[in-house]
């Protein structure tokens, strides 16, 4: 990590006239200014920001709730573009703190406003909320790549707003308009701009939560939501890298059931895969296959992504019927094969099926595409493709990055350019 931390950030970072929180120094300076936004959310923080020369400016137009609409005025010195001073070259699948994040309460009416940027930290929690005491919340994962000509793209950061939507209703919260979603991530992406890895060295990861933030005793939902977004650069998700990623069949213990949360992201689903998987990784496993819980026959997902098998020209994934997250990547690796002539298959997959594949492939946010190099189930282990990642996986994985990086023109209309 930069030595300095956030503190250190700010003095180089960009402001956002609206969102936020200004140092008390540039109080005079912004009360002058013309959005009434501002002048609701103003809570001064004791920060110090540096004059800065050469400024280049960016604006979008956002609207919230409560009807008000305004405009995220971004102005960035020379200085704000360096890059965060840290090893770009060895960027793993971690937390790394960065100068910003996005906070945004929920009001009584059940209408999220006044959201914010503020300094990277800790939050304040009730020992009572909702989130710490029974689980009401949800994540979401996305991702923005810096392109060579110094644009940012982010990939269809309407359908995670979306998901979450679903999400929420499935736990009694409230949710974030699609809107107020993407113009969340796109300031705080804007406000970390400098964390976000160069071309092809790694992505910057957002994470929104949604959670349960007031306190209740009895099992209700809770009084109050936040909703918040932090960022983190990343590199590959597996230590493996690039490399085929070995996984193991568990058929004990069952990630998801029929009419529970399987199907949404809550917090919830990914305690529920530590064990399996901590036991997994003990025995040099990359991570655990699950299956159903009915007929401990049919293929779920792997603990943190979707699973694809190829035999042929067929591809087959397990159909979104409830305990299977509807990945947004699990999605268009569907219509980019599907647009490749390939036929694909959203239906129950076997793992006898499975065993017999050409290939398997995992796809996720964070995974984007893994390649499978073997599969164990039940002490056998079956190895995939003889030379490393089989032909199919190869081409679906460069045809996604290309787009989300930016290399290939974006015909499917997926990318959103942020400068
Ligand atoms: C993602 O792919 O973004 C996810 O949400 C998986 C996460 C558990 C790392």
């Amino acid at each position: 990590m930069e030595s300095g931390g956030a503190l250190a950030g700010l003095h180089r970072n960009p402001t956002f006239h609206h969102l936020l929180r200004p140092p008390r120094t540039a109080v005079n300076n912004l009360l002058s200014s013309s959005s009434s936004t501002y002048k609701r959310h103003f809570s001064p923080l004791p920060l110090k920001f540096q004059k800065q020369s050469h400024f280049a400016s960016y604006s979008y137009n956002c609207s919230i709730n409560d009807g008000s609409a305004f405009q995220v005025a971004y102005s960035a010195s020379s200085a704000t573009q360096s890059l965060a001073n840290i090893d770009w070259d060895n960027l793993g699948f971690g937390v790394m703190p960065t100068d910003y994040m996005y906070s945004m309460k929920c009001s009584q009416d059940g209408n999220f406003s006044k959201g914010e940027l503020q300094r990277f930290g800790n939050i304040e929690l009730s020992p009572a909320s909702g989130i710490l005491n029974y689980g009401q919340g949800l994540f979401e994962g996305l991702k923005a790549y810096k392109r060579h000509d110094g644009n940012i793209l982010l990939f269809r950061p309407e359908e995670n707003a979306l998901r979450m939507k679903m999400g929420a209703e499935r736990i009694c919260m409230p949710s974030p308009s699609v809107e107020q979603f993407v113009e969340a991530v796109k300031a705080t992406v804007l406000a970390n701009e400098r964390w976000i890895p160069p071309p092809g060295k790694g992505s910057l990861y957002i994470r929104p939560l949604l959670m349960g933030s007031g306190a209740i005793l009895g099992v209700a939902p809770a009084p109050e939501y936040t909703f918040l977004i932090y960022v983190s650069p990343v590199g590959n998700y597996f230590k493996e890298g690039m490399a085929p990623i070995n996984l193991v069949i568990e058929t004990e213990m069952h990630r998801a059931t029929p009419g529970g949360t399987g199907g949404v992201k809550t917090i919830g689903n990914y305690a529920a895969v530590l064990k399996a998987q901590s036991a997994a990784k003990a025995k040099g496993y990359s991570d655990v296959l699950y299956l159903d819980s009915v007929n401990k026959r049919y293929l779920e997902e792997v603990s943190s992504c979707n699973v694809f098998i190829v035999k042929g020209n067929l591809i087959a994934t397990p159909a979104i019927k409830g305990t299977i997250l509807p990945g947004i990547t699990r999605k268009s690796i569907i219509d980019v094969a599907l647009s490749q002539g390939f036929q694909v298959e959203e239906r129950q997959v076997s793992v006898d099926e499975l065993l017999d594949a050409d290939e398997v492939f995992c796809t996720g946010t964070a995974v984007v595409v893994s390649p499978v190099g073997s599969i164990t189930h039940l002490g056998k282990r079956v190895s995939y493709g003889s030379d490393g990642v089989g032909r199919v996986s190869k081409q679906l994985y460069s045809t996604l990055t290309s787009l989300q990086m930016g290399l290939a023109t974006d015909n499917m209309n997926w990318t959103v350019v942020l400068k």
